[in-house]
């Protein structure tokens, strides 16, 4: 019996949800598995009306989970960081899930935005460490408000938090089993003491993996490569903030925001899942945001969890419809509303 902690959140999360666990219902029948849910009211309404955001409380009773399933986080009527550093950066800190683990995985090439590109060119992995580096919120103002002000904002690195992460890929890397192949992207050029740490552990911890083949790309050489050779990689380890950034290119490439999930993961303790769009509030509560995205965290959740075939099925159905259905990735293009796109999922599984 999985307990799955649910986060709707804010804007498009609760309409996307509310399809991921539909399909999630369906699949456990399918598949001889049983979960339960408890809804977590987690999000920017609840901090308008107040002012709670995440507690060491909060904190300890998500521990209890088998996983947390998250909408997404963002208001437009909250001042931007608030609910970012409060709620999302919280959970991901506090619980340790120190790898952003984010595939990127073309299902149609009538959806991707590069020419000549097709699905075979663009499926990869990006492992983005998610606990430290710039968004450790390291920093200090210096003569705040004159004219000699400086604004310091420090990445962190410890050897500890690059080393789990590396291997994490170079595992990560071994399992998949596909190009065999684990790329660093940094910036070793200019950011010498973050990316000399990372180099040298990564460097150290390759030759305990004699089968996997290691590259190194630098972080704008990186976007250029998605563009004009997504087909080099197969698995990308990068810091935080180059992940961060990476993965917004690699959404596109792949389809859009309508379809790229992400998990975030502590691989001894409890993980969360998301679609990594964001909360759309130009589109809430019109029944017309993809859900594919939080179909798929749903996938990767299953995966984590132990339920392959349940994953693997759903994975299928989504790309069953993706290639045969949808006119378009986008909200409100997509031929169907987001409920109907929930409809053809379920319609879609193997039984
Ligand atoms: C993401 C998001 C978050 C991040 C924001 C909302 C804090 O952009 O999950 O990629 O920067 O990690
Ligand atoms: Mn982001």
């Amino acid at each position: 019996m999985y307990k799955i902690a649910v986060i709707p959140g804010d804007g498009t999360g609760p309409e996307v949800v509310t399809q991921g666990l539909r399909v999630l219902e369906k699949v456990s029948k399918i598949h001889g598995f049983s979960f339960e849910t408890k809804m977590f009211d987690f999000g920017g309404d609840r901090y308008l009306k107040t002012g709670k955001t995440v507690d060491a409380h909060d904190i300890a009773d998500l521990k209890q989970y088998s996983a947390i399933y998250l909408g997404a986080i963002g208001h437009p009527d909250v001042k931007p960081g608030i609910l970012e550093q409060d709620i999302l950066l919280k959970i991901r800190f506090d619980l340790d899930q120190y790898i952003n683990l984010r595939p990127i995985k073309l299902y149609n090439k009538a959806f991707c935005p590069l020419k000549d590109k097709t699905e075979e060119d663009i499926d990869f992995v990006v492992v983005r460490e998610n606990s430290e580096g710039l968004y450790k919120g390291l920093g200090e103002f210096k003569n705040k408000d004159t004219v000699d002000e400086v604004a310091l904002q420090i990445s962190y690195n410890t050897r500890k938090g690059v080393e789990r992460c590396i291997r994490y890929a170079f595992e990560y890397t071994r399992k998949r089993n596909k190009r065999k192949t684990l790329t660093l992207c940094g910036k070793t050029n200019v950011l010498t003491y973050a990316w000399g740490l990372w180099q040298r552990v990564f460097n150290q911890v390759a030759a305990e993996y004699p089968d996997i083949k290691t590259d190194y790309a630098h972080v704008d050489a990186t976007t250029m490569w998605f563009v004009k050779n997504p087909e080099w990689f197969d698995v990308i380890v990068t810091d935080n903030m180059f992940g961060d950034i990476i993965t917004d290119l690699g959404a596109m490439v792949q389809g859009g925001m309508g379809i790229a999930a992400g998990g975030n993961i502590n691989p001894q303790g409890v993980s969360m899942f998301e679609p990594i769009g964001g909360s759309a509030p130009k589109y809430t509560g019109k029944n017309v945001i993809n859900p594919l995205a939080a179909i798929c965290a749903v996938a990767m959740m299953l995966e984590t969890l132990g339920e392959k075939a349940a994953a693997e099925n759903i994975e299928n159905a989504v790309i069953k419809i993706t290639q045969t259905k949808l006119s378009s990735l986008s909200a409100g293009k997509m031929g169907y509303s987001t409920s109907e796109v929930g409809d053809l999922v379920i319609e879609n599984l193997a039984q």
